[in-house]
């Protein structure tokens, strides 16, 4: 298990008064995908079945990806009383389906799959920081604390093992860019969009542009320059540059640009 349990967090302090509701709907959702962390904790294992050191650091990092499912739930459903997690969760895994039982990673390589469990690090660590940043609720603050901590832990020990895997495979610095663009680009696929739906919309039909929005317009609005910043500072670090020189900079620079135009245009769409 991690560091900490779901007794460490000060429940009794809720303060209904601070709610945002924008905020308990993306909740909601990135409940539904967290608590998904054992099953990709599966597929690593099965990736990597001669590797029983890297087998059981995934089955950690799947329980405690899982209990920031269980954390957020818990107050998603203090938030709104009549948030049905299990019911949410049971129409997400029905809708958003991926094949965890193959024993060959996405990614061509070993370290290609470590590069790719960097980004989602780096996207999940970048979320939180700007999730607990924007929150006024002091249980969700520090609920997102706790996570944004474990996700920076979480891509350290995922950029160990990269570490480890580059020493014997050959993925230059292309390679992992390519591998690192094509994850980031995965970010707008359906899974936070059906996990927005499933959570908060399960009457209606499933629209894939208009969930989509819906989360992405919630989500982009919080994200201050210094949360991009570091984002990219590790991606770079990810893919072998120099994370905070001027390349780090200048990209930063150009990505909290485009996430401004991205946040204004979707502010513009009510959905
Ligand atoms: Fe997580
Ligand atoms: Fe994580």
């Amino acid at each position: 298990m991690g560091a900490w349990t779901l007794d460490d967090i000060p429940w009794h302090s809720f303060d209904r008064g601070r709610l945002d509701p924008e905020l308990v709907r993306i909740v909601k959702a990135a409940s539904l995908v967290e608590h998904n962390g054992g099953a990709y904790a599966h597929h690593l294992c099965l990736i990597f079945a001669d590797d029983p050191e890297f087998q059981e650091t995934a089955r950690r990092w799947g329980e405690e990806e899982t209990q920031h499912g269980v954390a957020l739930a818990r107050w998603a459903a203090l938030a709104d009383p009549d948030f049905d997690f299990a019911a949410a969760f049971a129409r997400f895994r029905e809708g958003f389906r991926v094949n965890f039982d193959c024993d060959r990673s996405r990614r061509g390589s070993r370290s290609g799959e470590m590069v790719a469990r960097c980004v989602v690090e780096i996207g999940t660590s970048s979320y939180y920081s700007a999730l607990r940043d924007a929150a006024e609720e002091p249980v969700l603050r520090e609920i997102c604390r706790r996570i944004a901590a474990d996700e920076l832990r979480h891509y350290r020990l995922f950029y160990q093992n990269l570490d480890r895997y580059l020493a014997r495979e050959r993925l230059g610095r292309w390679g992992r860019l390519r591998v690192a663009l094509g994850r980031v680009a995965e970010s707008e696929d359906d899974e936070l969009a059906y996990a927005y739906y499933a959570a908060n919309a399960a009457d209606l039909p499933y629209d894939r542009r208009r969930y989509s929005r819906a989360y992405a317009r919630r989500a982009f609005a919080l994200y201050r320059p210094q949360h991009v910043e570091r984002g990219v500072a590790m991606l770079l670090k990810a893919i072998g540059l120099t994370p905070n020189g001027r390349l780090g900079l200048l990209l930063s620079r150009l990505a909290w640009h485009v996430m401004q135009a991205r946040a204004s245009r979707l502010a513009k769409t009510a959905a």
